[in-house]
């Protein structure tokens, strides 16, 4: 197959974060997601055929993956019409979805019969009122709608929990435990600078590295490679299938492996988390752009790939809010 998205520094780019919304009907502390009053789309949006034919060109440029991301993806209307789309294109090879799981419950089956396959969850509590807390929402509707997406077949489903110190740093045990008795992978994130929410969050920051030495003084860790693991770096626990995944943005970064860009709801390609660098696709497509100039500009926008983050040296630069690329 051909890959002719290289970017500056030598990395394939073979995965794209779509986010489908920029809203979300929680409000995790370190986010800062637009409230979610409703389902209208407004024009700026990208319509389901533009998506179809930006993730069309990307897949014919060599991009296999797409993790649909919000906001909240499960509040963007009819998403799984726009999942059966994506997952129909000819060069896609993996459709996975990060998402909240409030509203999974009803979304499980026909998501999962769309053809995506594979769920990250945010969990960072299993006490209900430090879930509230932190979310404002119901944890019960959350482990509903992720029990849901179990029975129907998601797998894997790996658990995402923003380690947070004097909040959810003690409970790291309980959650892995609830990773083992359900067969899912527990990944635990440090704190990113994302937009004043994210570096008032990093008050909680708390080294991974940390929290590996702790655990490792209860189980056996062992060293583990995921295929298509993305930026975490997995053990597995002794004497279980239990993989735990670390994702260490600070402590020890992974842009040197970065395969990824990102592309948000109003048709903006970002080019790295952690750096305003970006492309602006829905001019294009609006002004009837053809298809052959349509893969010229994507391999412009690579090009404009920054070699890495600097959330550590420079937290002030990243203006956005994760809530804009969903991660
Ligand atoms: P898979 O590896 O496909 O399972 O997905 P993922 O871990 O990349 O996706 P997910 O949406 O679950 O994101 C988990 C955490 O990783 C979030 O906090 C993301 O912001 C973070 N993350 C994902 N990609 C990157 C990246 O390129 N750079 C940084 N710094 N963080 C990332
Ligand atoms: N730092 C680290 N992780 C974050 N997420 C959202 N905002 C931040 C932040 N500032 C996480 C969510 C979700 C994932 C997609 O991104 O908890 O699990
Ligand atoms: Fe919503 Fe995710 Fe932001 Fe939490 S981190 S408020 S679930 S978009």
């Amino acid at each position: 197959r051909e890959h002719n998205l290289i970017d500056p520094f030598g990395r394939r780019i073979a995965y794209l974060r779509l986010s489908v919304t920029d809203r979300c009907d929680l409000r995790c502390d370190y986010c800062l997601p637009k409230g979610f009053k409703g389902f209208e789309v407004p024009e700026h949006w990208l319509t389901f055929d533009e998506i179809q034919r930006i993730i069309g060109a990307f897949t014919l440029m060599g991009v296999r993956h797409v993790r649909i991301t919000g906001g909240e993806p499960l509040v963007r209307r009819h998403l799984p019409e726009l999942a059966a789309r994506l997952s129909a294109l000819p060069g896609l090879d993996d459709l996975s979805i990060s998402s909240n799981c409030t509203r999974m419950a009803e979304l499980a089956e026909p998501l999962h019969r769309a053809g995506v396959k594979r769920l990250n969850v945010s969990l960072d509590s299993l006490r209900p009122e430090v879930f509230r807390s932190i979310t404002g929402g119901d944890l019960a509707k959350v482990l509903a709608g992720i029990a849901a997406a179990k029975v129907v077949g998601f797998a894997p489903i790996r658990v995402n929990t923003v380690v947070m110190r004097g909040v959810n740093e003690d409970e790291i045990e309980a959650i892995l435990a609830y990773c083992t008795e359900h067969g899912f992978t527990l990944r635990l994130i440090e704190t990113m600078p994302m937009g004043t929410t994210g570096r008032a969050a990093q008050d909680q920051y708390v080294d991974l590295g940390q929290v590996r030495r702790r655990l490792a003084r209860q189980v056996e860790l062992i060293p583990d490679i995921l295929p298509g693991g993305g930026p975490a770096r997995y053990d597995r626990v002794a004497g279980t299938d239990t993989r735990i995944g670390f994702i260490t943005p600070i402590s020890q970064h992974f842009c040197e492996t970065c395969n990824r860009v990102r592309l948000t709801v109003d048709g903006t390609l970002y080019l790295c988390l952690g750096q305003e660098n970006s492309y602006a696709l829905r001019p294009l497509l609006r002004d009837g752009i053809s298809d052959a100039d349509l893969l010229d500009h994507l391999k412009r926008a690579i090009a404009l790939k920054p070699e890495r983050h600097e959330f550590k040296d420079r937290p002030e630069k990243v203006i956005r809010f994760m809530s804009a690329t969903g991660g």
